[in-house]
């Protein structure tokens, strides 16, 4: 695996696979790699002649209250894990060479992005799509794997792609757990024990609304209602959202109406820790 930090650099290498008719899969991250990654990876080298997997802590998807500054970065670590998943370029920009001082252009999703986390992180998406257009015209992919674990996010992307015409296959990864249920996430390890011990309760509440929806409950009140229940019986919790959107417009769904799928997706935190998690349900 070869690590590479010039932008000028890994556009080079991309160009000359394209050349040489290999087929390119990108997995864009921000490191602090767990297996959820590495998942993304494998998938990339099973689809893939080349694998470039990126690195970068990007700072326009951060708020200036978020944790950008305390973002956990291991590279020694990630590099042996993106190596072992598959990965053979490890693209590692520095900040001031993707954006000097003089960078001025953005790119940004329309209704998607305002919705669900876009009413609690209001620029974050703005700042995923800017990185995200910016890593694919850097490695030009064929294919690039996103996880379901940020189910908005792929939304967007998705969204972007087809309407700025990336010649892009966005692939969806599953969510990878604990054995315990809880989705993996670089920011797990900001959880206490108690916290941790807690947010095992995310993914039952999601199990719970799976069951409520399979056994024909329409109304998303009562399913909702049963989460936050769940959810609030945990101390520390604080929930920022539950909710059940419609998987194209990520609109709430008034009522549950087959044949359709439904995303049921959820923000809580556990002391100053965020988490996300969702589930994709057929209504039957
Ligand atoms: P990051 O949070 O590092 O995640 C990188 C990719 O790994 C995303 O596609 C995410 O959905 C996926 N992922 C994270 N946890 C996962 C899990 N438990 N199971 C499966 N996939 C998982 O998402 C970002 O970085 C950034 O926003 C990025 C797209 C890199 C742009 O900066």
């Amino acid at each position: 695996m070869k690590i590479v930090h010039d932008p000028a650099e890994i556009q080079r290498i991309a160009d000359s696979l394209r050349c040489l008719g290999k087929r390119v899969g990108v997995v864009p991250t921000m490191g602090y790699l767990h297996d959820g990654h590495a998942s993304l990876m494998r998938i990339a080298r099973s689809s893939s002649d080349a694998v470039i997997s990126t690195i970068f802590v990007n700072p326009l998807q951060f708020a200036p209250t978020e944790d950008f500054s305390r973002y956990p970065r291991d590279l020694e670590r990630d590099t042996a894990i993106a190596r072992a998943a598959g990965t053979d370029y490890l693209f590692t920009p520095a900040e001031g060479d993707l954006y000097p001082n003089d960078y001025f252009t953005q790119v940004y999703v329309d209704n998607l992005s305002s919705l669900l986390e876009g009413k609690f992180r209001p620029a974050h998406f703005r700042g995923v799509t800017t990185i995200v257009a910016k890593l694919f015209n850097l490695t030009k992919p064929h294919l690039a794997v996103f996880g379901q674990k940020d189910i908005q996010q792929l939304v967007i992307v998705k969204k972007m792609v087809k309407d700025l015409n990336f010649d892009v296959e966005i692939v969806t990864a599953p969510i990878v757990r604990e054995p315990d249920g809880l989705a993996m996430s670089s920011r797990n390890v900001y959880l206490t024990e108690a916290e941790r011990k807690e947010s095992t309760v995310l993914n039952r509440s999601l199990r719970q609304a799976e069951a409520d929806i399979r056994s024909g409950e329409k109304n998303p009140g009562i399913i909702l209602g049963k989460m936050r229940e769940m959810i609030s019986a945990q101390p520390s919790a604080r929930i920022d959202y539950v909710a059940i959107s419609d998987p194209a417009t990520l609109l709430d769904v008034p009522v549950l109406k087959p044949p359709s799928e439904v995303i049921v997706s959820l923000a809580v935190r556990f002391g100053s820790t965020r988490l996300i998690d969702n589930t994709i349900v057929a209504v039957p």
